[in-house]
């Protein structure tokens, strides 16, 4: 087993597994569904999803990795279930497809970092030139999975523990540094109460919903990333209380990041939170334009430190996305780590060049699938997010609880989830995950699943 490596310490599986939670959806992603969906209201809901129902599977799939110290597929087999290794591939799968467009994601953030340094303001408004010059942004690309790549091929306490307890701590530091400046801004309050003011009328079916689909990927739950992780974990480690510091973590950060952001909104359009793009847009179209009424100096201090932040947050869960292919190639064919590393980096960085060239420099790419029902086409690398974050992994979810609750069975479940925290035994808290992982998270999850499914590809719209 030692061959395979182990993290250190637990604080070590903490900041990785919170690297790995901790990512571009909890930077750009949370902060506009909070403002679209009800302010604190959505930021109660998302909260009561993230410890309610994501936290039971986040348990589960830590206690499969750490019971089997094997992979996604493996594990399945060594619980004596070899019908349910489709199920690690599946797994693998979805990181697979994930990390092919996340990287590119990544790769715009690296390369606005280096525009910013650069004091090159104007990015902003050449969003869509940035992304169409292939070459340059390919380059990037290049250059984040083979950072990504180096870390992993460096094992699991050299590398990965390494890197996450470097880049965890400086990533704090950034947005804290972040949030106190951009709360010092004229307007600052107006952008706090865009964000955060309860709008309970605003919470809809599909704002809960909505809300539920965010945690479970902001969590990196659903294709075995964390069944990964806790196969390199020690027997004497807590679960229970290491699934609550990262999900502590991962909802802390996402929280902070739109405290740090609507201040910058307010500031530049002067209290009226108007006409400025959201979602994606917000960080690649609006931002350098208030880094740049900042003034150059402060403007590329500022506008360099956030896209290093966005890096940063990015490069954590490229690791955690690479780490899981890689798990499952060395335990199953014996192959080394650094030849596994380099070969999966690039079969998925070539996988990745269909989406890099989809967002308008390929018309194939870019208008590559319309739904049925659909007004007008989805690009490749959408399509890839579809398939790969919002149908596989909801599926994954409600299969791995399934299977822990009835195929494994929970009693095996709770008895692993003993191991390192006996006081678990008879509390609130083992009555609750054994509960949840028997009816809530697989019922909830399979409405998830089935919303998700019908309306992203056949247009049927439950609300
Ligand atoms: N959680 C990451 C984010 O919010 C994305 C991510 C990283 C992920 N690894 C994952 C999602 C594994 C699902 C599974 O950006």
């Amino acid at each position: 087993m030692s061959s395979r490596g182990n993290f250190s310490s637990k604080l070590g599986f903490i900041l990785a597994a919170a690297g790995s939670a901790v990512g571009l959806g909890n930077i750009w992603k949370f902060p506009f569904e909070v403002a679209d969906g009800g302010g604190a209201a959505f930021v109660l809901i998302y909260l009561a999803f993230a410890f309610i129902l994501c936290f039971p599977v986040m348990v589960t799939e830590i206690a499969i990795g750490r019971k089997t110290q094997k992979n996604p597929v493996g594990a399945y087999a060594a619980l004596g279930f070899k019908n349910w290794k489709f199920l690690g591939l599946m797994g693998i799968l979805s990181g697979v497809l994930i990390l092919s467009f996340y990287n590119v994601v990544a790769g715009w953030a690296f390369g606005y970092f280096l525009e910013m340094v650069k004091g090159n303001f104007g990015i902003g408004q050449n969003f869509s030139q940035f992304t169409n010059d292939v070459i340059n942004v390919g380059l990037y690309g290049l250059v984040f999975m083979a950072i990504t790549a180096f870390i992993v091929s460096k094992g699991i306490s050299g590398g990965i523990e390494k890197a996450a307890k470097f880049l965890m701590p400086s990533l704090v530091i950034m947005i804290l540094l972040l949030t106190f400046y951009a709360s010092s801004l004229p307007n600052a309050m107006k952008g706090i109460s865009y964000y955060l003011i309860p709008e309970f009328s605003e919470v809809t079916p599909e704002v809960i919903y909505n809300a539920l689909g965010q945690a479970f990927f902001s969590l990196s739950l659903g294709m075995g990333a964390l069944i990964t992780y806790g196969s390199y974990i020690s027997r004497g480690d807590n679960i229970v209380s290491s699934a609550a510091y990262i999900t502590l973590t991962d909802v802390g950060i996402a929280f902070l990041a739109g405290l740090m952001m609507f201040p910058f909104v307010a500031y530049l359009t002067d209290g009226t939170m108007e006409g400025f793009s959201g979602g994606p847009g917000l960080i690649f179209v609006t931002l350098p334009g208030v880094f740049e009424s900042l003034g150059s100096t402060l403007g590329i201090v500022v506008g360099a430190l956030f896209f290093l932040l966005l890096s940063f947050a990015a490069l954590t869960s490229t690791v955690s996305l690479l780490e899981v292919p890689v798990t499952y190639v060395v335990d199953e064919f014996k192959a080394s780590r650094k030849t596994s590393v380099w070969l999966i980096a690039t079969l998925i960085f070539l996988l990745g060049i269909p989406s890099l060239v989809s967002n308008g420099y390929s018309e194939l790419f870019t208008s590559f699938i319309t739904y049925v029902g659909a007004s007008s086409p989805a690009s490749f690398m959408t399509f890839v997010e579809h398939v790969g974050s919002d149908t596989l992994l909801p599926l994954g979810g409600v299969l791995i609880t399934i299977f822990a609750a009835y195929v494994w069975k929970k009693h095996n479940l709770i008895e692993e989830l003993r191991v390192g925290n006996p006081n678990l035994e008879g509390t609130w808290k083992e009555k609750y995950i054994d509960f949840a992982v028997s009816y809530l998270c697989p019922i909830l999850l399979t409405l998830v699943f089935i919303f998700t499914f019908l309306g992203r590809f056949f247009g049927v719209n439950f609300f």
